[in-house]
């Protein structure tokens, strides 16, 4: 029997298949349903500080009084906040698999009150959603990556359940952001988070949104190389690999690189709730085939330490290709 559990973030999950955060986690029924069909942990529907603010704003276009935006700020924070706390308990009381909140906040103060409440609520672990999308010029990315940092410390400095990171996949050195998030206390990486990007209608010349919401598998090679070099040089550290795992097969090689866990979305929306249990079904026939009882018999074996030909990594030019 091949033994399909593996750990993340130091919780026990009876399989690999993390559900990311998304629509399909933003609710106690669906949860309930994801466990059913074979998840072995979920990631909540981010809180979105910037939604907030967003409603207050809007809110707040219809009161005569300028001192009613404080109120009106934390009283739809508040609020919003109050409801995710309540999918927590929820989620908690339906399923036995870990339930983990997920922040997106962009002033220092939110993250940390809202990360105290959500690990309060139950939440057995919590993601942090960082991105800061850069339009100003003169931000340094070391301004920028400092500010990351520093939300990273103080969250995990305020609550005592373990603390991920889900990274955009734009950074310079990858390596050297995984390794300030582990110095600071993170217990694992989400490789990656994907953003919406907009696109252009050539015939109205408008942007448009209809861009690409799902991912493609090719996408997952934007992982695998930075989760070999990662897992290898920071073995402490989880990693989750997000983006373009669609398929068992997807999952086997986002395992080998050296993923404790990958995250799907995608993939329930273009096939279903099933294909939560065809991935779990087709790891435990590859595991059976290629005799290895556990994940982590074979976790990592094409990391960067452990994989021979380095050189496969390493490539990134294309000089021979066409030669
Ligand atoms: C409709 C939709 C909503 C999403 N909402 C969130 C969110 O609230 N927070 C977050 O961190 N990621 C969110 N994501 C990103 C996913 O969690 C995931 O990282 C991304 O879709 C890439 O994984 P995939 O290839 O399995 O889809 C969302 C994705 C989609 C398609």
């Amino acid at each position: 029997m091949a033994d399909i559990t593996t750990t993340y973030l130091g919780l026990e999950l009876p399989g690999p298949v993390i559900v990311g955060s998304s629509p399909f986690t933003a609710d106690a029924d669906k949860i309930a349903s994801l466990a059913r069909h074979g998840a072995g942990a979920v990631v909540l529907k981010s809180i979105f500080e910037e939604q907030i603010a967003g409603e207050a704003a809007s809110l707040e276009r219809y009161s005569d009084y300028p001192e009613a935006a404080d109120y009106l700020h934390r009283y739809i924070g508040e609020n919003n906040l109050e409801r995710h706390l309540e999918l927590i308990a929820a989620a908690k009381s339906r399923v036995d698999i870990p339930v983990i909140a997920s922040i997106n906040c962009y002033s220092g103060g939110d993250w940390i009150e809202y990360a105290r409440r959500m690990a309060d609520a139950g939440a057995d672990a919590l993601e942090l959603n960082i991105y800061l999308l850069p339009t100003d010029m003169n931000l340094s990315s070391d301004a920028i990556e400092s500010g990351y940092l520093d939300t990273v410390s103080r969250v995990t400095a305020a609550v005592s359940v373990p603390v991920s990171v889900k990274l955009g996949m734009r950074f310079t050195n990858i390596g050297r952001i995984a390794m300030e998030v582990y110095y600071r206390k993170a217990r694992g990486v989400v490789m990656y988070n994907r953003f919406f990007e907009p696109d252009i209608d050539v015939d109205s010349m408008r942007l448009v949104s209809t861009g690409s919401a799902l991912s493609h598998p090719s996408e997952l090679r934007n992982a695998l190389r930075t989760v070999a070099m990662c897992s290898s040089q920071l073995p402490e550290l989880d990693i989750a690999v997000s983006t373009g795992v669609h398929s068992g097969e997807d999952a086997v090689k986002a395992l080998l690189a050296g993923a404790s866990a990958v995250q799907v979305c995608s993939t329930l929306f273009l096939h279903g709730l099933d294909v939560i249990g065809e991935i779990n079904g087709y790891l435990a026939r590859w595991m059976r085939t290629h005799t290895f009882p556990t994940v982590g018999s074979f976790r990592g074996a094409l990391s960067f330490r452990e994989y021979f030909d380095k050189n496969a990594y390493l490539r990134v030019q294309y000089m021979k290709t066409f030669m």
